[in-house]
């Protein structure tokens, strides 16, 4: 059989994980689940994992699920490791959404000052689990969550031995779903083009039964379709003529980049009355991990679609699943460039389409981006390695760049104010600085 570890194993998003594994039982042999969580969240850990042993039972499916805060224990003899912890916990996601506020700069987990500093958080903790997959299972699969994945999928590939390794996000399927729903069509017809980085992806080109309906798709989005967004993303419309203009299809994090200041808006508006996202998913988490507790509970409960991760458990269960059986069918996920997207790094992690085998994904040659997007993407990348390369080394003139270069960061000094107090805020996470 198969053995699968969840790094930060106590997430509340751990349900959405095992009901992907039970409903692709028959052709995905689950055998052993390993949840590890440190110490602090053991109190979690036992809950959720009480709770997918119940769903595993109900289901009646021969998987063993182990909890377990020894990850070298776990980690022996892994097929699939996947990581989806938060270093610092909800609290430091908090101070990353609420420090830049302060100084009006958009305040989001992944995007700006909150993306930099999760990134500096996280990084040398998946870099220590990359050492000890070398020593215990060379041949596991990395499957990263963990955000901003497209940052952490770049600092593996350059800063350790690990090649295979897939960064993941809810996204792209997110968007193929509602631009079926656009159509009014089954998913399955639809082919998307997806080129770019993670939350910073554009579907390039949109196909129906292998027609290209692009143009049609954005007609309808500027003619009163709902415009895709996400519970954690305030779903402010579109500019009609941008996007005609466009002619791609934006995700819904580039509202950051191409309406800044209505979004920073948004937010503090929404900091006022109801605190800001990180506040909201803490009350959201308490509420989850009470139902949990619940010994009649044996299923992953509603309640779960309020948090950000919706399909979740499609994107990771359907990439190990093609992997493992080899399927080679096409999906969007964060590798190794390898000039897929011209233009960018041959080593950089870019998010595209791939043809996912057993030796894994294979990126599909998308040519260069648009002329229009092509320098945000550039810029972006260039934030992401100066990041990646800061949370290695703990320099601060790195990190200063990076904070610095970020498009949602006005200035070099409200840069260093910002860097400043995070790097303070953060300290006990930052043993690097
Ligand atoms: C989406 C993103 C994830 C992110 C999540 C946040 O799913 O793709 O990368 O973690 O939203 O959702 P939350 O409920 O935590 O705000
Ligand atoms: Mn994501």
């Amino acid at each position: 059989g198969m053995k699968i570890v969840t790094i930060g194993g106590g997430s509340s998003y751990t349900p959405e994980l095992i009901e992907g594994f039970i409903k692709r039982y028959s052709e995905l042999p689950v055998s052993e689940i390993w949840l590890v969580d440190i110490e602090t969240g053991s109190e979690k850990l036992e809950i959720v994992g009480q709770l997918a042993k119940r769903m595993i039972e109900k289901a009646g499916l021969p998987i063993n699920v182990f909890l377990t805060t020894d990850r070298r224990l776990a980690l022996k003899d892994a097929d699939f490791v996947t990581t989806q912890m938060r270093i610092g916990s909800i609290d430091a996601r908090i101070l990353d959404e609420k420090i830049p506020l302060k100084y009006d700069v958009i305040g989001q987990e992944t995007n700006g000052p909150g993306g930099l500093f999760k990134g500096l958080r996280t990084i040398p903790v998946i870099l220590d689990i990359c050492r000890d997959m070398e020593e215990l299972c060379p041949d596991a699969w990395l499957i990263n969550f963990t955000n901003p994945a497209g940052m952490v999928t770049e600092a593996v590939l350059r800063y350790s031995k690990i090649t295979k390794v897939v960064g993941l996000c809810n996204v792209p399927i997110g968007m193929k779903m509602h631009i079926a729903k656009t159509l009014n069509v089954e998913s399955g017809r639809i082919h998307i083009d997806f080129a770019g980085l993670n939350h910073m992806v554009f579907g390039l080109r949109v196909y129906l039964d292998g027609k290209d309906k692009t143009a049609d798709v954005i007609d309808k989005l500027t003619a009163g379709e709902k415009q895709m967004s996400m519970q954690n993303i305030a779903s402010l419309e579109w500019e009609p003529q941008f996007l005609k203009a466009l002619q791609a299809i934006p995700c819904p994090y580039h509202r950051y980049y191409y309406k800044t200041r209505e979004m920073l808006q948004q937010e503090k508006e929404e900091a006022a009355v109801k605190g800001c996202r990180g506040e909201v998913v803490k009350q959201l988490e308490l509420d989850l991990f009470e139902l949990y507790k619940d010994p009649d509970l044996s299923i992953k409960p509603p309640q779960l679609e309020k948090r950000g991760g919706a399909f979740y458990s499609d994107a990771a269960c359907s990439l190990i699943h093609s992997i493992y059986n080899n399927k080679g069918d096409i999906q969007t996920v964060n590798v190794q460039n390898k000039g897929a997207i011209t233009g960018l790094p041959y080593e950089s992690a870019v998010e595209v389409d791939c043809i996912i085998t057993q030796d894994g994904p294979k990126p599909l040659a998308m040519g260069e981006l648009p002329v229009a997007v092509n320098g945000l993407v550039q810029q972006i990348k260039s934030f992401e390695r100066m990041a990646a390369e800061a949370a290695v080394t703990g320099s601060y003139e790195t990190a200063l760049l990076a904070m610095t270069i970020n498009p949602l960061v006005p200035s070099d000094r409200v840069a260093k104010q910002i860097l400043d107090e995070m790097l303070e805020a953060h300290k006990e996470h930052l043993p690097q600085f």
